[in-house]
């Protein structure tokens, strides 16, 4: 299949590039390289995609799209604190872009249009001790959150014999990737306990929180792509494993488990998260060919810690922009090297 790879440049990209070459597709990708490091530090085997004539999602034509025959969307503002920057960027980014990008796709003639959606729209989700499916009513507690809400409802409405929009809801993503992240729960508490011995939780640690591991997330989207449209169509899927729902405070001690030493810190001084659910996966295990995602908690912790440890990395090393993604763009405006619209300026 010719795919168009939105956001191929960042922590998920590289996994999916990977995953769906293997499998003899060819990619195309497309990002504007917020974290892409000119000096080659993160270059990945897997950026060396085919390039996309524009590199903004905001700036696709239906006519630059002819000839590919499925989108797989990642680029925009990924997570809560990068959405929170200017809400009014990440609503022109995530849900006018993609919805820009969706109307261009089916006007030229490309079959699937898989988003990157997330389990945060579960939101505030309520009584905890039940499992939510993909029909539970959706609280979303955050700029982001409300984009990706937003975008579902209104990529469904684009749905039609020829055009399948899929919306898969990831979980909290984990796990060694090219172009590698510290701001993710478990990455960020496994990089504390080993370069600082503390497992600094700094909510009261009771949210649940369902974790995903990056290479599972690249496989959900090549089962994606194999499963028939009639299956997939307008359908939301959340991606995960049942086992990996767990409490903040339960992540953690799983840390302590994989970093003998280290003691758990529960500093609480972000008070209470509102963001709380514990999510069934059944759905993407029953309809998504092929869908059996390998990866566990611990298995991640451990994966994680052995790359901090070849990598030799400290405490400021984990915690500079180069792992942070808020801190790198703000880096980036700082600088000027970005303007306040995340454009590149021009010298
Ligand atoms: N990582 C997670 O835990 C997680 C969980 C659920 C959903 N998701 C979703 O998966 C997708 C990928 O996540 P990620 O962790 O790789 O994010 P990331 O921030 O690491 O990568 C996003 C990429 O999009 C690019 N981008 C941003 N705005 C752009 C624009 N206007 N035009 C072109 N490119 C642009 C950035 O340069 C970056 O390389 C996102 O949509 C995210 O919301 C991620």
């Amino acid at each position: 299949m010719r795919v168009l790879l939105t956001g191929h440049l960042g922590y998920v990209g590289p996994m999916v590039s990977q995953a769906l070459m293997m499998a003899g597709h060819d990619v195309t990708g497309l990002d504007s390289g917020f974290f892409f490091e000119p000096d080659g530090q993160c270059l990945a085997a897997a950026d060396r995609v085919g390039r996309f004539p524009v590199s903004d999602v905001r700036d696709v034509t239906a006519e630059s799209l002819k000839g590919i025959e499925a989108i797989v969307h990642l680029a925009g503002l990924s997570n809560d604190p990068m959405g929170e920057l200017d809400p009014a960027l990440t609503l022109a980014i995530n849900q006018t872009a993609t919805l820009d990008l969706a109307r261009c796709a089916r006007a030229a003639g490309v079959e699937r249009f898989v988003f990157a959606s997330s389990c945060s729209l579960y939101g505030a989700a309520g009584d905890t001790a039940l499992m939510i499916d993909e029909e539970a009513p959706l609280h979303p507690v955050s700029a982001y959150a409300v984009s990706k809400a937003e975008c579902e409802r209104e990529l469904a409405a684009l749905a039609s014999l020829d055009f399948a929009p899929v919306f898969l809801r990831f979980a909290t993503a984990f796990g060694v990737s090219p172009r590698m992240r510290f701001d993710l729960v478990l990455n960020n508490l496994v990089a504390w306990a080993r370069t600082t011995g503390e497992i600094r939780v700094l909510s009261d640690g009771s949210p649940w929180r369902p974790l995903v591991h990056v290479s599972d997330m690249a496989h959900a989207i090549l089962c994606v792509l194999n499963t028939p449209a009639d299956i997939v169509r307008a359908r939301a899927f959340n991606i995960g494993r049942d086992d990996n729902n767990l409490t903040v405070a339960r992540i953690a001690e799983i840390v302590a488990a994989q970093i003998p030493g280290s003691r758990i810190v529960i500093t609480g001084e972000t008070g209470g998260d509102p963001r709380s659910y514990r999510v069934s996966f059944a759905r993407a295990r029953r309809d998504l060919v092929g869908f059996a995602p390998r990866w566990t908690v611990a298995d991640g912790a451990a994966e994680i810690d052995r790359w901090i440890v070849d990598q030799g990395l400290a405490l400021n090393d984990v915690m500079s922009p180069r792992f942070v993604r808020l801190a790198q763009l703000k880096q980036h405006l700082a600088c000027g090297r970005l303007d306040s619209a995340l454009r590149p300026v021009r010298i």
